[in-house]
């Protein structure tokens, strides 16, 4: 029987992706001088980043971060959005009265984003600002603001640095877009 084959065109090296890391944590440190930030990932595709951030925001100075994750139950293709996301995974820590950034591996029809928003809205943090490393606004549904992105790309699939397609390839150090191989025959 014939096998699906797939395979990855490089889009955003590891080498692009560290500096815009970097970029990414000087503007948070210009932006929270002298403030201790609790870098809130979404688990599993933000870990890559969430770790990365933190420890660039240590190099520049930041050593008031805490790192800490949630999980959520992502939406189905067509599923209804309205209602709170069911939080499979919830943070360690309290959030009230702290400095959050929301940190995100990418904002797609921006439906959960928008859910898990509301969400932390109701938390009483002292200020919640969303951070996302990609972000594909053709296909955008949802009203979401992005206060930190790292790169637009097109309405593409896209693995690697954390993102995950069936749960695989969360480990390559690059993005790459998964595109189906029709060239394999036999
Ligand atoms: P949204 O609610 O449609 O914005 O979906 C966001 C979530 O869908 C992301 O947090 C990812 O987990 C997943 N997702 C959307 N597009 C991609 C992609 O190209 N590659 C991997 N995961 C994706
Ligand atoms: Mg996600």
């Amino acid at each position: 029987m014939l096998e699906n084959r797939t395979r990855i065109e490089k889009l955003i090296s590891e080498e692009e992706i560290a500096k815009r890391v970097r970029e990414l944590a000087a503007e948070i440190a210009a932006d929270y001088p002298e403030q201790s930030i609790t870098l809130l990932g979404i688990l599993g595709g933000a870990a890559t980043l969430t770790v990365d951030l933190g420890r660039e925001l240590w190099k520049l100075g930041m050593h008031n971060v805490i790192e800490d994750y949630m999980a959520i139950e992502s939406y189905g293709a067509g599923t209804e959005s309205n209602g709170a996301p069911r939080i499979t995974k919830d943070s360690k820590l309290p959030i009230t009265g702290k400095h959050v950034i929301l940190v995100e591996d990418i904002v797609d029809s921006g439906w959960s984003l928008k859910a898990l928003r509301e969400l932390l809205d109701t938390r009483g943090a002292a200020s919640l600002a969303v951070l996302s490393l990609l972000s594909k606004p053709e296909r955008r549904e949802a009203d979401v603001e992005i206060d930190y992105l790292g790169f637009t790309i097109t309405n593409q699939y896209v693995v690697g640095y954390g993102l995950d397609g069936d749960e695989q390839y969360r480990n390559m150090p690059f993005i790459g877009v998964l595109v189906a191989d029709d060239s394999q025959t036999a």
